[in-house]
């Protein structure tokens, strides 16, 4: 089954991570599904029930976004506030996505080291983890790309772009599958 990658992102054409991670996402077709917020809904008024649905369809979720001032870009937040819903999501009627299995994929502008000596970015992303297990969610793998400010090299970036498409691919290869 396809996993769904959840992107977010509010400027895709400037980026250079984030591009590079789905353009190698891209080449997998029958394993990743890419879902783009901010193409699907360029002034971010989501569709409820369409993304429910949608998510309701996947066992495999990844959530990719940058961190933007130590935290998700803030229409991630929103489409949880608003998708993740009473009598959905959780509460009477809920536990529509108890199970799945949630995994990210979030790129830096900082160092490794100024965050592993300051707050580590799986401690940074603590409240957003807990949301998912609240709502019954396995949350999995943190794949990162740090020092996206630090001018990387193409082949870095290429190189953690596949180290990420091989950390989420599944055992069975798309030829045996
Ligand atoms: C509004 C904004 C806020 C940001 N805040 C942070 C931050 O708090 N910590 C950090 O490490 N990088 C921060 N950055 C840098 C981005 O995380 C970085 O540019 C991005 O991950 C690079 O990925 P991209 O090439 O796909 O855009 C910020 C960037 C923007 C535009």
């Amino acid at each position: 089954m396809k996993k769904l990658v959840i992107v977010t992102h509010p400027f895709i054409e400037e980026s250079i991570i984030n591009k590079t991670w789905i353009d190698e996402l891209g080449e997998h077709p029958t394993v990743f599904e890419i879902h783009s917020l901010y193409k699907k809904y360029p002034t971010l008024e989501f569709d409820i029930e369409a993304e429910q649905s949608l998510l309701s369809d996947f066992d495999d979720i990844i959530f990719q976004f940058p961190i933007h001032w130590f935290s998700t870009p803030f229409a991630l937040k929103k489409y949880i506030d608003e998708v993740f819903s009473f009598g959905w999501a959780f509460g009477p009627g809920g536990g529509k996505l108890a199970g799945k299995q949630i995994g990210f994929a979030v790129s830096t502008g900082g160092d490794k080291e100024s965050y592993d000596s300051g707050i580590p970015l799986p401690d940074l992303l603590n409240d957003f983890k807990l949301s998912f297990e609240f709502c019954g969610c396995k949350v999995g793998k943190l794949h990162a790309f740090y020092g996206a400010m630090n001018e990387p090299t193409d082949q870095v970036i290429l190189e953690n772009a596949k180290a990420y498409v091989d950390a989420f691919l599944p055992i069975t290869t798309e030829a045996n599958a």
